[in-house]
């Protein structure tokens, strides 16, 4: 007769691994991350709405997401594994496992791919001596394919650690970003505005620029009040 147990799950189980990460006693909040927490429930109509803002607390805390702290994150909002791993798994920017310092997500979804993303990242991997998804010997840097960051506009691009945009890539760019944060100097933010009105465009553009650029969609909390 056959089980229906889990012999050899895909995913990880917290309850199964003998070796975990991090400890019961160090997976507690401290009470002014409790109150943190408390605040961000009040914003949704049912508490698993924070389950993203817990996720990325609990990833600024521990240095990245295994298996039992996701549990964890889960049970802070009576939430099960699979609910919160469903959420920390849909997102390149949660960490499922340890990262190098820089975290390098170079787009390879549609636009960029079609503008040369897979140049940039093959590029990135014979410079660094690493395949996507994998982080230098030295610790230093993790190489990554990310879907679209919604800068599609400013094509081929990568998101450096969760922060700065880094767009319009060449290869000299590349050398460039990787030397100066080998000096450990981030790329500044930088904004990119693309052409808003006919005349910029040679009247190639619609111009309803206002009413894109105007329109806000309410924070869920209010909209359900
Ligand atoms: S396809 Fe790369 S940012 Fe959208």
């Amino acid at each position: 007769m056959s089980s229906f147990d889990v012999q050899r799950p895909i995913v990880e189980l917290p309850d199964q691994n003998p070796d975990p990460a991090f400890s019961d006693d160090e997976l507690v909040w401290t009470d002014a991350e409790k109150e943190q927490i408390e605040a961000w429930k009040d914003q949704y109509a049912e508490d698993q709405g924070a389950i993203m803002k817990v996720l990325w607390l609990a990833q600024e805390k521990f240095g990245y997401l295994p298996p039992e702290v996701i549990k964890f994150c889960g049970e802070t909002l009576d939430m099960t594994f699979s609910q919160a791993y469903g959420v920390a798994t849909f997102y390149h920017q949660y960490y499922k496992e340890e990262k190098g310092e820089f975290v390098l997500d170079v787009c390879t979804c549609f636009t960029c791919q079609v503008c040369g993303g897979y140049d940039i990242l093959h590029y990135l991997e014979e410079k660094l001596g690493i395949h996507a998804g994998e982080t230098t010997d030295d610790g230093m840097f993790t190489l990554q394919e990310a879907e679209c960051l919604g800068a599609c506009g400013s094509a081929p691009m990568m998101e450096v650690s969760n922060g700065p945009y880094v767009h319009q890539l060449t290869k000299e760019k590349v050398d460039a970003l990787i030397d100066s944060l080998k000096d450990g100097k981030m790329p500044a933010f930088t904004s990119v505005t693309l052409p808003q009105d006919e005349d910029e465009m040679g009247g190639n553009r619609r111009t309803d620029a206002e009413q894109t650029t105007t329109y806000e969609t309410q924070p869920r909390g209010e909209h359900m009040e």
